[in-house]
């Protein structure tokens, strides 16, 4: 299905309707709707516990919503089989959790896992997607090491590798450049762009707001359960929203490079 079919058909994309989010007895967000923007680069910011993780949770079959559902091409992503989700949709967890003893080649392996069936394990071209997915992580030179055995970084972008492999039209990332260096950040961030230019719809919890104004297409604040603006980040950011939902006293600016707003901290607190 090329990008453009698939773009003009309203029952196709993914997005989450009329839903309560939460936990044993914690309710995070309640009449929740949020649909992702097929074909952008989304980022979502807010403060810790605001339920970023809980949305992609939702919206990548993980968690179960409390009410309302969460559909995709259509149908409730519930009454789809993992394995049928796990090839429109890849997520990488806040904190994902691998097997001892599981070397990096493997672990990008498990991206095909979605393509397998009972009677064929592996198919043709699956080595040529690892390779290349572990190639554009950077992680090649670690191919055959154990994942124990690398550090933070190393190891995030492993699993931002498996993530590729399994070529998806959505990519759901949740904090993908904790861990990473600068030039990793700004590596993975282009690969998020790239993703995007590929026709794949990509959306990621970004802490460094400047970084999710800078190379996101389209932004998403959340607050308190709720989703309190979204937009071109030029749109979305101003001193308000950053004195609202994150407290600070700060002022907005141009990114001298690439014109994105850019936010620049007067103090550490609105002042009251
Ligand atoms: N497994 C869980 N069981 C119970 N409560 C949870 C669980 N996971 C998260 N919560 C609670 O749900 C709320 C939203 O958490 P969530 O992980 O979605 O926040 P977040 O916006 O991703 O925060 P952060 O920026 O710190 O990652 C928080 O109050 C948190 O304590
Ligand atoms: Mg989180």
């Amino acid at each position: 299905m090329t990008t453009a079919t698939r773009f003009e058909n309203p029952a196709d994309g993914l997005r989450i309707q009329d839903a309560r989010l939460g936990y044993d007895g914690r309710i995070v967000s309640d009449g929740l709707n949020f649909s992702v923007r097929e074909g952008e680069f989304t980022a979502i910011i807010g403060p810790n516990g605001c339920g970023k993780s809980t949305l992609l949770k939702a919206l990548a079959r993980t968690l179960k919503p409390l009410a309302g559902k969460v559909i995709v091409d259509g149908v409730d992503v519930r009454t789809l089989r993992p394995k049928a989700v796990a090839r429109r949709i890849a997520a990488l967890p806040q904190h994902p959790v691998a097997p001892e003893s599981l070397r990096v080649r493997d672990l990008v392996a498990r991206g095909r896992h979605p393509y397998h069936s009972l009677l064929r394990q592996w198919h043709p071209g699956d080595a040529e997607i690892v390779d290349a997915a572990m190639a554009a992580t950077g992680v090649a030179d670690y191919a055959d090491r154990l994942l124990t055995e690398l550090s933070g970084g190393q190891r995030q972008r492993v699993w931002i590798a498996m993530v590729l492999a399994q070529q998806t039209d959505y990519v759901l990332l949740d904090e993908p450049t904790s861990f990473l260096d600068l030039a990793h950040q700004v590596e993975l961030l282009h690969l998020c762009q790239d993703m995007r230019a590929d026709g794949r719809t990509v959306v990621a919890v970004l802490h460094d707001i400047n970084q999710a104004a800078r190379y996101a297409s389209h932004l998403v604040v959340m607050h308190d359960g709720e989703i309190v603006r979204e937009g071109a980040p030029g749109d979305v950011l101003d001193a308000e929203v950053v004195a609202d939902v994150f407290g600070i006293d700060g002022i907005i600016e141009r990114d001298s490079q690439s014109g994105a707003p850019m936010i620049t901290v007067r103090d550490r607190r609105v002042p009251s």
